[in-house]
């Protein structure tokens, strides 16, 4: 609209001065400055053109600056749309970045906010193998279902099937056994293969590069000195169990990555940790876990005060 205005004001400026005279001022405009023919500039008679061409020339840098002013204007609101929809990016999913814990997802309230709400369903699981035990020895079918289900009781929600399941959890992984007791033969001998187990796991870390470079460095050490070999695993496992949080001590809820997934395989697993925690507080310090371990103690308490320098 307004550059058609500006279109006709130019067109009529340009009527009013004789070609030759408009054709001078474009070129003015163009190179930037006069290049006079001698047409023009000879006849005394071309004053009054002139003057109009300089009314000319000034009606043409006025629609160019309005122009250009335009211009800015319309690319400062493009670019302002432009940031309106980047920003209709991120507020279109505000649930993006949003952490969920396990049997929940992220939805979007009313209000457009993102909340974590229980998983409505969770995927069908054909493999057994993904079955898993709860603490009330009840198979489930994933771990998923398990902690829907606690999400549900947590919320109080009318499918939670009851006040126990606030609490469920998965005991261990695959269906629900019979577990055999361990005997005292075995749990005299289960130290010495958790040790090699745990070593075992460590040098297969390092064959995969999944170890930081100060476990490698006690990995390798392991490798070369066998006096070192299953301190260096229990330090490592320890160090490694001890992260949620970092606080110099293996809680219960901790020692889930060993347990859950061993628990099918060895019966002996429950009873070794519950043994770990010597003095019941449901901590295990490294010194219980060396002790548990049958290692020796002072070794294990300098080496991991290494690891939690270089770590922290
Ligand atoms: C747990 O469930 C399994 C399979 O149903 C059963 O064989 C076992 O005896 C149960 N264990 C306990 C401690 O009740
Ligand atoms: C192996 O480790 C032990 C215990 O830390 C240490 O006393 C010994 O010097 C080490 N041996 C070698 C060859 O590094």
């Amino acid at each position: 609209m307004k550059l058609q205005v500006l279109l006709v004001v130019a067109l009529v400026a340009l009527l009013v001065v004789d070609f030759g005279a408009a054709e001078k001022v474009h070129k003015k405009h163009r190179k930037g400055k006069r290049h006079r023919t001698s047409t023009t500039t000879e006849q005394p008679a071309d004053a009054a053109v002139a003057a109009e061409a300089v009314v000319a020339a000034q009606a043409e840098q006025d629609v160019m600056t309005i122009l250009a002013e335009d211009e800015k204007e319309e690319e400062k609101e493009a670019r302002q749309e432009e940031d309106v929809r980047l920003n209709e990016v991120v507020t279109v999913d505000p649930c993006h970045d949003k952490y969920c814990g396990a049997g929940k997802v992220c939805q979007l309230s009313a209000a457009g906010e993102a909340e974590c709400v229980c998983i409505p369903t969770c995927p069908v699981e054909v493999d057994p193998r993904r079955k898993v035990c709860s603490n009330h020895n009840e198979t489930w079918g994933s771990d998923c279902e398990v902690y829907q289900m606690r999400c549900l009781c947590d919320q109080g929600s009318e499918m939670c099937r009851g006040e126990k399941y606030k609490h469920v959890h998965i005991e261990y992984y695959g269906v629900c056994r019979d577990m055999k007791d361990c005997s005292p033969e075995e749990m005299a001998d289960f130290p010495r293969r958790m040790s090699d187990w745990l070593f075992n796991v460590m040098r297969d870390m390092a064959d995969r590069e999944e170890l930081s470079p100060y476990f490698l460095k006690l990995e390798r050490e392991a490798e070369t000195n066998l006096t070192r070999r299953w301190t260096n695993a229990a330090i490592w496992k320890w160090c490694d169990l001890d992260g949620h949080p970092h606080d110099r001590s293996v809680s219960r809820h901790e020692l889930f990555p060993i347990r859950a997934p061993l628990m099918a395989l060895e019966h002996c697993i429950a009873p070794f940790l519950n043994k770990c925690d010597a003095d019941d507080d449901h901590m295990i310090s490294l010194k219980e876990w060396g002790k548990c371990l049958q290692l020796e103690e002072d070794d294990l308490e300098e080496r991991c005060d290494e690891v939690r320098g270089e770590e922290e």
